[in-house]
């Protein structure tokens, strides 16, 4: 189960976390204070039953510190304070229940043993560089499914897809211009792996990790699909480097309407040079009539629902 913590709850979580840790002889690692929060949020559990296990446990005996290798002007380490049981949260904690997607357990089910052997893919060269495999999220059930090139510097230290500016953008235009929440649609990139200085993709580097999307695709079944930016939409579409022209178009994806959306970061590139007195641009407007669109066909496709 994942909580949300307040300040002071991340802060008796993270004390919580070390003295177990030292105790187990165990290393805790945060790699970024977000993914830091993320993993203690998911640990919550995990730590107050491991607490609750250590408070009845003898203490494991500390070793010395090697003195001996200490240079003479040093002082020997103090002797380390008393054990005191890690208390946790529960009754301390604030805890915020995230605004989370509905859980669909059979495809999470589906999709679970993929998405561990992505988490330690080797199968291109970007397994050097990466931080994260950012694997996707949202609305395993979403009518809708986002469709990005790969992560960015943003994603790559979150672990998420679309969290950057272009993110921010992505997130308005869904809740703002769909009126969907972002929860409630489905959010993946072509690659699950950040390519260095954020070049494009490379062909091999997409074959790598076709079938990850392939099954996120069929997992979630979605009704439409949007393709931000041309190289996402040729990826999907499975065309040569340099074709243009994609946008306006209904296309398909194995059965799937697909549409071409500008990605977020080129109409947030055309804001810096091409704005007019209202901050828009025609690349604002047009995405604006493509959205229009979509939900005019999504509205078609599934009468009844709120779209
Ligand atoms: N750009 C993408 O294509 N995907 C992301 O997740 C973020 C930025």
């Amino acid at each position: 189960m994942t909580h949300r913590l307040d300040r002071t709850g991340l802060l008796l979580a993270l004390k919580a976390r070390l003295e177990l840790d030292a105790d187990l002889g165990v290393a805790f690692i945060p790699v970024s204070a977000v993914r830091l929060e993320k993993a203690l949020a998911e640990s919550l559990d995990d730590i107050a039953s491991l607490a609750k296990r250590r408070a009845v446990m003898p203490r494991r005996p500390v070793s010395p510190p090697p003195l001996d290798r200490l240079k003479p002007a040093l002082k020997p380490a103090a002797p380390s304070p008393p054990y005191r049981p890690a208390t946790l949260p529960a009754a301390r904690v604030r805890l915020v229940p995230l605004a989370e997607p509905p859980a669909n357990p059979e495809k999470e089910e589906v999709l679970a043993p993929l998405r561990r052997e992505a988490s330690e893919c080797r199968g291109c060269g970007l397994c050097e560089t990466r931080k994260s495999v950012v694997w996707g999220e949202g609305d395993l059930d979403a009518r809708l499914m986002f469709i990005g090139e790969a992560p960015g510097r943003d994603e790559d230290l979150e672990g998420r897809p679309f969290v950057g500016r272009s993110g921010r953008l992505l997130t308005d235009i869904i809740e703002k211009g769909m009126k969907i929440p972002r929860s409630r649609v489905y959010i993946a990139n072509v690659l699950k792996c950040r390519p260095p200085g954020d070049r494009n993709p490379l062909p091999d580097e997409v074959a790598a990790c076709a079938r990850y999307l392939e099954k996120q695709i069929e997992t979630v079944a979605p009704a439409l699909i949007i393709a931000l930016g041309m190289v996402a939409g040729r990826a999907l579409l499975g065309l040569p480097a340099g074709t243009s022209g994609l946008r306006k178009r209904w296309r398909e994806y194995r059965g799937v309407p697909l549409r071409v959306l500008y990605h977020p970061s080129y109409l947030l590139r055309q804001r810096r040079s091409a704005a007019g007195p209202d901050g828009r641009t025609e690349a604002d407007r047009e995405t604006w009539a493509d959205v229009l669109e979509i939900m005019g066909k999504l509205r078609e496709m599934t009468p009844g629902e709120n779209a």
